[in-house]
């Protein structure tokens, strides 16, 4: 890190104008994690150093997930966490409503229901859309207008046509509860597990039925993919599916974020997906395909640092993004000069 950082910034930005320091800013957010869409969905690991590499520095990851209300402690906190509420119980719950509000300020949206279409036995929740308009009328909307004004997303439903139908009934059922208003959502989050045609041609038909086709008032819903991959696929079958992919949805303007599914070791990946959709390789290096997600700074077989063991050495090691990016502000500062 740069040793004359820290002491000698406060002078010199004095004499920097508020102008040159936004452009500084603005400049540095381009090519960092800041202003990238790119997350993880953690299914839980206690390999220290890959998820090190995810968070590291140069790594355009800036969100993750990890299907729960709570942040994993083997994630380091210089990412922003996304809690998701998976099914009913949850929502109605108490003590999970308490955790949302200690989760730090950098937390600011809230994902629901997760594949209420899909069975409990896939990881969906199995809601009927009926009982979901309910609990979310009365357990997720609240949050919009608490302490925190959390941003919600309606339920993320698998990218079948039993989603699409059951979205299309449980915005009946909301509105047959709340006529004037319906279910509001702040965004929306959708699944993907196949080709990228398939995954461009279900991202339309949402922003189809949530913006083009809908007479809902307010501005156009943001989508997230926050479970994506080709599964059962190879290798160079699934890394030409992510090249593709990776451009195409940094570009479409109503994709705010994705992740990738899944940042785990090849032999961590389960059956139905298949190994080709791992970001590490079982010794920790990154395969193709993670080096691809990691972009230009990372290559393939890197390893990232720390102790392959649970022992709570993530969180120690790794810096404090805030203090990274002023870090990095001072060096671009003083390389002007
Ligand atoms: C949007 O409206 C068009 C025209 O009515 C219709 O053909 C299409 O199926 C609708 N899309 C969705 C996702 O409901
Ligand atoms: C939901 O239903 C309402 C009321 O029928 C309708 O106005 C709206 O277009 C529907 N779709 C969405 C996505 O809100
Ligand atoms: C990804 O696509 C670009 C062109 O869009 C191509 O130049 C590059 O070789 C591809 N990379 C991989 C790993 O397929």
């Amino acid at each position: 890190m740069t040793p004359h950082a820290g002491h000698h910034l406060p002078s010199h930005y004095r004499s920097i104008s508020p102008r040159t320091i936004l452009a500084i800013t603005a400049l540095l957010g381009l090519s960092t994690a800041q202003s990238s869409k790119r997350g993880f969905a953690y299914v839980g690991n206690t390999h220290g150093p890959d998820n090190q590499l995810l968070t590291s520095d140069n790594s355009p990851i800036r969100w993750y997930y990890n299907w729960a209300p709570s942040p994993d402690p083997h994630v380091s906190s210089s990412i922003e966490f996304t809690p998701l509420i998976h099914g009913l119980d949850e929502a109605s719950s108490e003590q999970i409503a308490r955790q949302l509000s200690n989760l730090p300020s950098s937390s600011t949206h809230l994902l629901s229901f997760n594949e209420p279409d899909g069975s409990t036995e896939s990881g969906g929740s199995s809601i009927s859309p009926e009982d979901a308009a309910r609990s979310y009328i009365d357990h997720i909307v609240p949050f919009r207008e608490g302490d925190r004004k959390w941003k919600i997303s309606h339920p993320s439903v698998t990218g079948s046509g039993n989603g699409l139908d059951w979205l299309r009934r449980f915005n009946e059922s909301c509105y047959e509860i709340d006529e004037e208003n319906g279910c509001p959502a702040d965004f929306v989050a959708a699944h993907w597990y196949g080709a990228f045609d398939g995954l461009a041609s279900w991202l339309g038909t949402l922003d189809e039925f949530y913006n083009k086709n809908s007479s809902r008032d307010g501005d156009d819903l943001k989508i997230w993919i926050t479970e994506l991959a080709l599964p059962q696929q190879d290798v160079q079958a699934t890394v030409e599916m992510m090249n593709s992919t990776l451009p195409y949805l940094d570009d479409l303007e109503y994709v705010e974020r994705y992740a990738w599914f899944g940042a785990f070791r090849a032999d961590d990946a389960n059956e139905w997906t298949g190994d080709a959709v791992a970001l590490f390789e079982d010794d920790g290096g990154l395969t193709e395909l993670g080096a691809l997600y990691l972009g230009d700074k990372f290559s393939e077989g890197q390893k990232g640092e720390g102790e392959d063991e649970d022992k709570g050495a993530a969180g120690t090691l790794l810096v404090n993004w805030q203090s990274t990016l002023m870090l990095l502000v001072t060096a671009v500062i003083f390389s002007n000069y």
